[in-house]
C-alpha cells in the first residue's frame, strides 16, 4: 500500500491517542508500612531490620518508610507522629522498653492506623491500641537457662557466684530474662548474685562495666556463672574477663547468653558460651501475614510467639553454623 500525506496524519493520529491510553493504566497502589525500630545495638537487631527490609519491597507491593530511633523512647514517639501524619496503612513499633506508650497508641488508634508491636511488647492498660504483638517469649527464654543452670550446678554444695548483666532496662528482654534468674537466685540458697550490670545489650557497653566491676573489686572474685542477656554482651564480657586471666567454658566461667546470632554459635561451639539460648529476629514474613490479615478486614491474634531453641557447645557443628541466616 501506498502511504500517502492523509493517511500518513490518520496514523499519526492513531498513535498519539493510542499511548496516553497505555499510559492510563491504573498506578500499583503500595502498601504503606512505617517502623520504628529501636536501633542497631546488636547483631540481632541488624538482622532483625533486614528481615523487614526483605520483606517490605515495593516488588510486594510496600512503601517501607524506616526510622532509626538509636536507643531513644522519645525518637520512636517522634517517629509514630510522624507516620500518623503522614496516613500510612500500618506502623510496625519494635518498642524499646515496655512504658509510657499510652498516648502516642491512642492517636494512632483515633488515627485508625493499626500498630503491630513487633520483638518485644508494652504494657498498657488497654490492650486494643496494638492489633497484634509478634516476638520472643522472654520470660520463656529467661526460664530455659536457669534450668540449663540449674541443671549444670545441682551436684555444687558450696556457693555459686554470678554477675548478671542485663539488657536495656525496662525492656520486655530484659524484664523476662532478669526476672527468671532473679526467680533461680531465691530459689537456691547458694547461688549469690555479685553484681547486676547495665550493658545495654551492646558489647561496648558491657565490655566497659564489666572492666570496671572486676577492677574495682579488692580481690579477683570467684565466679561461677555470667548471665548476659544477649550475645554482644557476652562477647563485651567474655573479653573483659579473659583479659583479666578468667577462662570461659570447660570448668571455667559458664558464660550463658541469649540470641544465638553465628557469631554467639561460634563462641559456643568453641566453648566460650556454654549455654546461647536462641531468640529469632527473622520475623519479617510473619509481620507480613498479619498486615495482610488486617488489610483484608480480618482480626489478627493478639500474640505471636516465634518458635525457639538452646544450644550447647555438643549440639553444634561448623556446618550448622554456616547455614545460619543471622
Ligand atoms: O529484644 C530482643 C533483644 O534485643 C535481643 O536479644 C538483643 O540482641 C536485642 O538487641
Amino acid at each position: 500500500m501506498k502511504i500517502t500525506v492523509p493517511i500518513l496524519l490518520a496514523l499519526l493520529l492513531l498513535a498519539s491517542c493510542a499511548a496516553p491510553l497505555a499510559e492510563q493504566k491504573e498506578p500499583v497502589r503500595l502498601t504503606v508500612i512505617g517502623v520504628s525500630q529501636v536501633g542497631a545495638e546488636s547483631d540481632w537487631r541488624v538482622a532483625n531490620t533486614e528481615s523487614m527490609r526483605s520483606t517490605f519491597t515495593e516488588e510486594a507491593g510496600y512503601r517501607l518508610l524506616f526510622e532509626d530511633a538509636r536507643q531513644k523512647q522519645d525518637n520512636q514517639i517522634s517517629a509514630i507522629r510522624r507516620f500518623i501524619q503522614q496516613q500510612v496503612d500500618c506502623i510496625v513499633l519494635m518498642p524499646l522498653c515496655e512504658s509510657g506508650w499510652d498516648s502516642v497508641l491512642q492517636e494512632a488508634k483515633a488515627a485508625g492506623i493499626p500498630v503491630i508491636l513487633v520483638d518485644r511488647s508494652v504494657a498498657v492498660e488497654d490492650d486494643s491500641l496494638y492489633a497484634a504483638h509478634i516476638g520472643s517469649d522472654f520470660c520463656w527464654e529467661g526460664q530455659q537457662a536457669v534450668a540449663w543452670l540449674d541443671g549444670a550446678f545441682q551436684d555444687v554444695e558450696g556457693p555459686v557466684n554470678i554477675l548478671h548483666i542485663q539488657g536495656t532496662p525496662g525492656s520486655s528482654a530484659q524484664l523476662g530474662r532478669s526476672a527468671a534468674l532473679e526467680q533461680a537466685v531465691e530459689d537456691h540458697e547458694n547461688w549469690t548474685l555479685l553484681a547486676q550490670l547495665d550493658g545495654d545489650f551492646t558489647q561496648a557497653k558491657t565490655y566497659e562495666v564489666t572492666c570496671q566491676w572486676l577492677d574495682g573489686q579488692s580481690e579477683k572474685p570467684q565466679l561461677h556463672i555470667v548471665y548476659c542477656e544477649n550475645d554482644n554482651s557476652a562477647f563485651g564480657a567474655i573479653q573483659a574477663l579473659e583479659e583479666r586471666g578468667y577462662t570461659c567454658g570447660g570448668e571455667g566461667v559458664r558464660v550463658v547468653s541469649f540470641d544465638a546470632t553465628r557469631q554467639g554459635l561460634t563462641h559456643c561451639l568453641k566453648g566460650k558460651i556454654s549455654l546461647d539460648v536462641e531468640c529469632d529476629p527473622l520475623m519479617g514474613p510473619l509481620v507480613e501475614e498479619v498486615v495482610q490479615i488486617l488489610e483484608a478486614g480480618g482480626t489478627p491474634e493478639k500474640h505471636y510467639y516465634t518458635q525457639e531453641q538452646l544450644f550447647t557447645p555438643e549440639d553444634l557443628t561448623w556446618k550448622l553454623i554456616e547455614q545460619r541466616i543471622y
